[in-house]
């Protein structure tokens, strides 16, 4: 078991380099399965998310080379097979868009369910809307998503989403860049990661326009051929470590950042009390006084991601005031709030809200990261708390935030990695 130990209450100074996207590059790499051809794919994360994606494409027969760190070269020419097996999928949700590419690909995809973080029900009625729409049969039988087509190809189809979905978009889109006519979605999401996807198949051939409007138009095209393609940095890590800097104090510099992604992080953190400048592709966070209270609602971008909804509740936590967050995507993201409570924050939740009273100082205590984001917050928090925090299950962190140990020592945090050889490892034995 690896835990985190930190000892908290020291003020943040230095710079921190962010890393290529987790979201884009979980959608990116199974967007390989639709090129004939050498995809090079740089900015890559090294988190353990992209490791599994990349083992399922290599299992079902891709030819996967590690160029250099933040390289990869993924060659899909030579896959035959459709089906992805259930021991890999299961541990990562974003193993769903195996199936939109392996449709696209073959007309075919057979697909384990998809595990995920737990944070309430999520259902992929969306997505089996698009494929079907599409023309393609979709089944669910013995744990396994199986979609089939009557002659090896998806047509375009227009599809109006009931929710907006991150997923169903990308999902949709990659089952209809090589489908016979147009698709159109409507309704689609448009966070950054969406526009990169698009940006990817594009460069490798595809003809998709509007990505990052609510209407999204993909014409079908005959083949994708290889290429290289730079994923953008991550606005979530970027928008954990600018919370880091909110909560404990002082001055970092975030660099490798699109400042226009992180606007609504920004807005929030300034309506605080904290001074955020940017500087082309960088951003400067400073905050010297106390933060007072604010309210957040989570929604889809342009919206405040709710992937950074528990980080900002650990600032808001050390707020002067009465805060309300109110969690406008998912319906049960507060688990961590009990984890909180141990380190004396007070907060109510009722539904999807929370109402956090700020207090003035948090105090260390040993802790477990339920989730990706969730076990982020609580890093955050035990480098803004006095004494020391220890936080167990880290392999939820490390899902998504590539060496965050040594970004944040970097800037002057005292953070340890814990490693009890004793106890059962159990990163095999959970769903990510
Ligand atoms: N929804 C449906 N039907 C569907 C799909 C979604 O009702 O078919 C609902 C969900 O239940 C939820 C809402 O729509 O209430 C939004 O879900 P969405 O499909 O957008 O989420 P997702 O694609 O499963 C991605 C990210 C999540 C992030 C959400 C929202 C990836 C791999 N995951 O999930 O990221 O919270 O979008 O922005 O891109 C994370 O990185 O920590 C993470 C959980």
């Amino acid at each position: 078991m690896t835990k985190y130990v930190i000892h908290g209450g020291k003020p943040l100074y230095g710079e921190i380099e962010i890393s290529g996207a987790k979201n884009a590059a979980v959608a990116i790499i199974p967007a390989a399965l639709l090129v004939d051809g050498v995809c090079r794919i740089e900015n890559v994360p090294q988190i353990s998310d992209v490791t599994l994606i990349l083992k399922i494409l290599q299992d079902l027969g891709a030819d996967v080379r590690t160029v250099n760190k933040s390289t990869m070269e993924v060659d899909c020419t030579g896959i035959h097979n459709n089906r992805a097996p259930y021991e890999m999928v299961r541990r990562i949700r974003a193993s769903y868009y195996l199936i939109g590419a392996l449709l696209g690909r073959f007309g075919a995809a057979d697909v384990a369910m998809p595990g995920g973080c737990d944070f309430g029900v999520r259902p992929i009625d969306q997505h089996i809307k698009g494929f079907v729409a599409m023309g393609a049969e979709v089944d669910v039988q013995g744990g396994f998503i199986h979609a089939t087509t009557q002659n090896g190809r998806l047509s375009g189809a227009q599809i109006y989403m009931d929710v907006v979905s991150v997923g169903a978009t990308i999902n949709v889109m990659l089952a209809a860049a090589r489908a016979d006519g147009m698709t159109i979605i409507e309704n689609a999401a448009k966070e950054p990661h969406i526009v990169d996807l698009a940006n990817f198949l594009n460069s490798m051939g595809a003809d998709i326009r509007g990505a990052g409007t609510d209407v999204i138009k993909i014409r079908g095209v005959e083949r994708l051929s290889g290429g290289t393609y730079s994923i953008i940095p991550d606005q979530i890590e970027a928008g954990t470590y600018m919370t880091a800097a909110a909560a404990a104090g002082g001055e970092v510099l975030i660099k490798n950042v699109i400042p226009k992604h992180l606007d609504c992080i920004t807005a929030k953190l300034v309506e605080m009390g904290a001074e955020v400048q940017e500087m082309g592709d960088a951003l400067l966070i400073r905050r010297m006084g106390r933060l007072s209270r604010t309210n957040v609602k989570t929604m889809p971008y342009p919206g405040f991601p709710t992937d950074m909804q528990p980080q900002i509740a650990a600032v808001l936590a050390l707020a002067e005031g009465t805060s309300l967050i109110t969690e406008g995507v998912w319906d049960n993201r507060f688990r961590y709030v009990d984890e909180f409570k141990r380190m004396g924050a007070r907060i109510q939740v009722d539904g999807k809200v929370a109402v956090i009273e700020g207090v003035d100082h948090l105090t260390g205590a040993p802790i477990r990261a339920c989730d990706l984001r969730a076990g982020a917050a609580m890093v955050v928090a035990g480098l803004a708390a006095q004494g020391i925090t220890e936080i167990d299950c880290v392999y939820h962190i490390e899902r998504g935030y590539e060496d965050i140990v040594r970004k944040l020592s970097a800037v002057g945090a005292d953070i340890r990695v814990v490693i009890t050889p004793e106890e059962e490892d159990v990163h095999n034995s959970h769903a990510v």
